[in-house]
């Protein structure tokens, strides 16, 4: 049997600790929170938010979960902040270190010019700054490069090193990226001998590496990684072959297909980042902290998993690797 799913994890090269699942404010809030003009974020209304959005994030906290995900792409920093403070602010036994903030910054996010007022390009540097702004923090517990992209003027290696600023400033305790592969891992790593903290990826059991080698670099160089979509199995692919074994997991262990999944994705040590609008799920999820799942069946959903191939987020220039992963599949067996 697995162990029990302890609910956080050291962070590499930190004293801190991160929790085990994250509460995502991307997925579709972001779209709604985007397409309404009382919501969306604009120039003029920079903080603007989503209360539907802000409550769902307060009830994750108040259910339990203890990690929020943020990403100035989404345009719901203001959101993150504002539950987060709220939250707070209610229970005055709580410090903010009870909270993990996770934020990441982006190439071309909504509405935003990356050419700033003095002619400099807008990186890491300027866009945490004003994050911080957005969310009346202090600080960011994990700040990351959402993809390996950069606007034109400045270049990955410079926003790297902007990144490692903000840690050295005390701005962010931890610093990673999202969507890399292993060359721009090693791209960083040339220029600056600082590799991330956390890489953040797509990871579930039809896409166990979201590009050639890349677990097994984090694995080598004491890279934590943080898995989104976990869940797409019974979401964006349930045509996929696993939907039979889920069915006979979930009355075998007496528990939710999103438990069976999450537990998979822990039981590499990885970090999970999900979300729900709905309170019983939200529950349902933090449920699997005490599930045990047997040796044969973890394996036997890395095998079905491993018959099959879906990347439900096509984030350049990841697609590419496709035809090598769909030869290359069984890289967590060995
Ligand atoms: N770094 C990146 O590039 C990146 C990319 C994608 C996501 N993320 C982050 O990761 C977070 C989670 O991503 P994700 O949405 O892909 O995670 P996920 O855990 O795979 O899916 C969560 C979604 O599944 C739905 N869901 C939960 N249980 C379900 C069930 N039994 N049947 C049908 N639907 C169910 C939820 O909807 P309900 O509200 O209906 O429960 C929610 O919309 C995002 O919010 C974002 O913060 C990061």
């Amino acid at each position: 049997m697995t162990a029990a799913t302890a609910h956080s994890v050291p962070i590499p090269h930190s004293d801190e600790q991160i929790p085990v699942i994250g509460f995502g404010s991307g997925t579709s809030w972001q779209w709604k929170k985007k397409a309404s003009e009382s919501t969306a974020v604009s120039a003029d209304k920079p903080s603007n938010v989503d209360p539907d959005l802000v409550q769902s994030i307060v009830d994750a906290l108040e259910t339990g979960f203890s990690h929020v995900d943020t990403a100035e792409f989404y345009t719901t920093r203001p959101d993150v902040g504002q539950a987060v403070n709220d939250y707070l602010k209610k229970h005055p036994e709580k410090k903010r270190s009870d909270v993990f903030v996770t934020d990441k910054y982006n190439s071309h996010p909504p509405d935003t010019p990356n050419v700033l007022a003095d002619g400099s390009i807008r990186g890491p540097y300027a866009s945490l700054k004003q994050g911080l702004q957005l969310m009346k923090l202090d600080y960011i517990d994990l700040f990351l490069l959402h993809t390996a992209d950069t606007p034109d003027g400045l270049s990955l290696e410079d926003a790297w090193r902007e990144m490692i600023r903000l840690r050295d400033e005390g701005l962010v305790k931890n610093i990673g990226v999202s969507n890399f592969d292993v060359p721009h891992l090693q791209q960083l790593q040339k220029a600056t001998s600082v590799l991330p903290q956390v890489l953040q990826l797509e990871f579930h059991p039809y896409l166990q590496n979201q590009s050639p080698g890349v677990h097994e670099f984090c694995r080598n160089n004491n890279i934590l990684i943080e898995a989104y979509g976990p869940l797409v199995p019974i979401t964006k692919a349930k045509e996929g072959p696993l939907i039979p074994l889920l069915a006979e997991l979930t009355a075998k262990y007496g528990v939710s297909e999103t438990q069976i999944l999450l537990k998979w994705a822990h039981s590499f040590g990885v970090v999970t980042v999900t979300t729900s609008s709905k309170i019983e799920r939200m529950k349902d999820i933090l449920g699997v902290f005490d599930l045990e799942l047997s040796a044969e069946d973890l394996k036997k959903i890395t095998d079905v998993g491993n018959s099959w191939f879906f990347r439900a987020f096509a984030i350049p220039p990841l697609p590419t690797w496709d035809e090598q992963l769909k030869k290359e599949r069984n890289v967590l067996n060995i």
